[in-house]
């Protein structure tokens, strides 16, 4: 199959009320993890990768990756720039050919994020990548306070960005986070303002970021085998699974691979002094990530 944009994938998720999994990927690895999965399920997936993955991998080797994945198996792809922050970002992505941007224009001004998005969409829409833009503020592992200076999107300044800028998804503020300690206690999902941003822009596909669990089991087997992690607190899986019946179309996962991958290298290096050959660890960090998506998956599907 074709990459395709998420245009579809969105609208279809929108209508039916379920949610399409973003996973971020950065080498060939955690390509091949997400491709596979999603491939052998023969379920639509959107592959993620930020600008700092262009800076490590480089868009053109991501999408090449991608690419030759796709002619495997027969499920739709989108492959998405991640948290672009700047119109050149995104114009890289889509030259490279990604079939789908996120320009993340958070922590500007308000009429400047809507001015730079409008600029990102002109340009993509003429190329016929879709675009997601963000409105509110999702908090990252270093403003880590769990108080009332995060910023939920507002539904009224929700339709007035959707309808300047003409964007295609929406990531909206709703008490996720990135990164590995996500909060001091759970986190606690803002199920009304998912409801009331979707009443404002019922034909806008909501997108979720900050969505990791955090397995427990992941960072055990990293601390086991000599890792440093201090605090760690993830989203509930209850919440994964209702977030995915809501009006919430795209949840984004990124954390949970990278912790599945490195447990998997630690665990290899440390009982098998012997190994330098690169296959041996990166062989045992891609199957715990694969197991770690077909969860994910799972829990996203409402298994
Ligand atoms: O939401 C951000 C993603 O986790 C990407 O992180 O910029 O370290 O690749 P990164
Ligand atoms: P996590 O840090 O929760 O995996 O979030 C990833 C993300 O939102 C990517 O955009
Ligand atoms: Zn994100």
């Amino acid at each position: 199959m074709a990459l395709v944009n998420t245009k579809n994938m969105l609208q279809k998720a929108l209508k039916e009320g379920y949610a399409i999994p973003a996973f971020n990927v950065c080498n060939l690895e955690s390509t091949q993890a997400v491709a596979e999965v999603a491939g052998e399920k023969n379920v639509p997936i959107i592959i993620s990768a930020s600008e700092g993955t262009g800076k490590y991998a480089g868009y053109d080797y991501i999408k090449a990756i991608v690419e030759t994945a796709s002619k495997h198996y027969s499920n739709d792809i989108a492959l998405h720039l991640d948290h672009g922050k700047s119109y050149e970002a995104c114009k890289a992505a889509i030259d490279a050919g990604f079939t789908s941007v996120m320009f993340d224009g958070s922590a500007l001004p308000y009429e400047e994020n809507i001015s730079e998005t409008k600029r990102v969409v002109e340009y993509a829409h003429a190329r016929g990548v879709t675009v997601e833009a963000e409105l509110g503020k999702i908090i990252g592992t270093e403003d880590m306070i769990h108080s009332d200076t995060e910023s939920f999107t507002d539904p009224k300044e929700a339709k007035d960005f959707v309808t300047r800028t003409g964007v295609d998804s929406l990531a909206i503020s709703i008490g996720t986070a990135h990164g590995i300690n996500k909060s001091i206690k759970t986190p606690v999902i803002q199920y009304g303002v998912i409801e009331s941003v979707h009443n404002a822009i019922p034909e806008i596909p909501l997108v979720a970021h900050g969505s990791s669990t955090v397995p427990k089991k992941w960072v055990d087997e990293i601390l086991k085998y000599g890792g440093d992690i201090k605090k760690s607190q993830g989203i509930s899986e209850e919440d994964i699974a209702k977030m995915s019946k809501s009006a919430i179309c795209k949840i984004n996962m990124d954390t949970d691979l990278r912790l599945a991958f490195t447990a998997g290298v630690r665990n290899d290096v440390a009982n098998h002094p012997e190994h330098f050959d690169i296959r041996d660890y990166c062989k045992v960090g891609k199957a715990n990530m694969k197991e770690q998506i077909t969860h994910a998956i799972e829990l996203i599907e409402g298994k």
